[in-house]
């Protein structure tokens, strides 16, 4: 699994991630039902300088994950979404990992995910994170205070995120490449037998 920043080239891809979303999972991804066209306009309202996406991709380079930080005033907001045949297999966590450290990296105090109290994966994400939960009825709120990231951890972000885009333009590379040679064989083009011409 590759991990890495989608850049605003990719918001189609974001897009058709949240639109392929089951109304149960646009509930428990926005705490809210969200309808195409709400969510059309969210994603296309992200401003990528501001919002900061990471996507996870599969070994076909087709997006299986998402993890959104949007700045606050002091907070940071996070969110996650796992492709719903991908899940429980530590997509989320490696995720919630990923945009910890880039949040950190970006001079963010504290981040917080707002969820529905019924999501067991969401709230053991969050604990298992380090996050604080509480529970308000419905809906719950998990949170943590970020310290200021290592030169290690500076070195190693900048390093993962330089290897992930370059794993991730390799699959597509290998994807381009392997369906040309998938192709059937071409007949040969008429020259070849020339030397049955050249003997008529
Ligand atoms: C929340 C979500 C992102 C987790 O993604 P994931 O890739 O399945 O998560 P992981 O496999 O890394 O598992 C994370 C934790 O949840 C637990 N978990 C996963 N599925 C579970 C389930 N169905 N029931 C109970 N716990 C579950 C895992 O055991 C793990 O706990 P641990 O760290 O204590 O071992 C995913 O379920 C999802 O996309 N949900 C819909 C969107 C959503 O709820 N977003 C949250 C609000 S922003």
């Amino acid at each position: 699994m590759i991990i890495r920043k989608i850049t605003a080239f990719e918001r189609e891809a974001v897009k058709e991630f949240y639109l392929a979303l089951s109304a149960d999972d646009r509930r428990k991804r926005f705490c809210c039902l969200l309808s195409d066209e709400t969510i059309s306009r969210y994603v296309e309202g992200l401003d990528f300088m501001q919002h900061s996406v990471l996507g996870a991709f599969n070994e076909h380079g087709q997006l299986i994950g998402l993890a959104e930080l949007a700045p606050g005033a002091k907070e940071g907001e996070l969110a996650f979404s796992v492709r719903p045949d991908m899940r429980c297999r530590r997509i989320g966590t490696r995720l919630m990992e990923r945009i910890l450290l880039y949040a950190r990296m970006s001079g963010v105090g504290k981040v917080f995910v707002m969820f529905l109290s019924e999501n067991m994966p969401m709230r053991r994400l969050a604990q298992s994170a380090g996050m604080t939960v509480k529970m308000d009825g419905a809906e719950a709120y998990a949170s943590q205070e970020l310290p200021a990231p290592s030169a290690d951890e500076v070195s190693r972000w900048f390093l993962q995120e330089a290897v992930a885009h370059g794993e991730y333009f390799t699959v597509l590379g290998i994807e381009r490449w392997g369906s040309l040679v998938t192709q059937p064989r071409p007949t040969a083009p008429k020259f070849l037998s020339a030397p049955n011409a050249l003997a008529v």
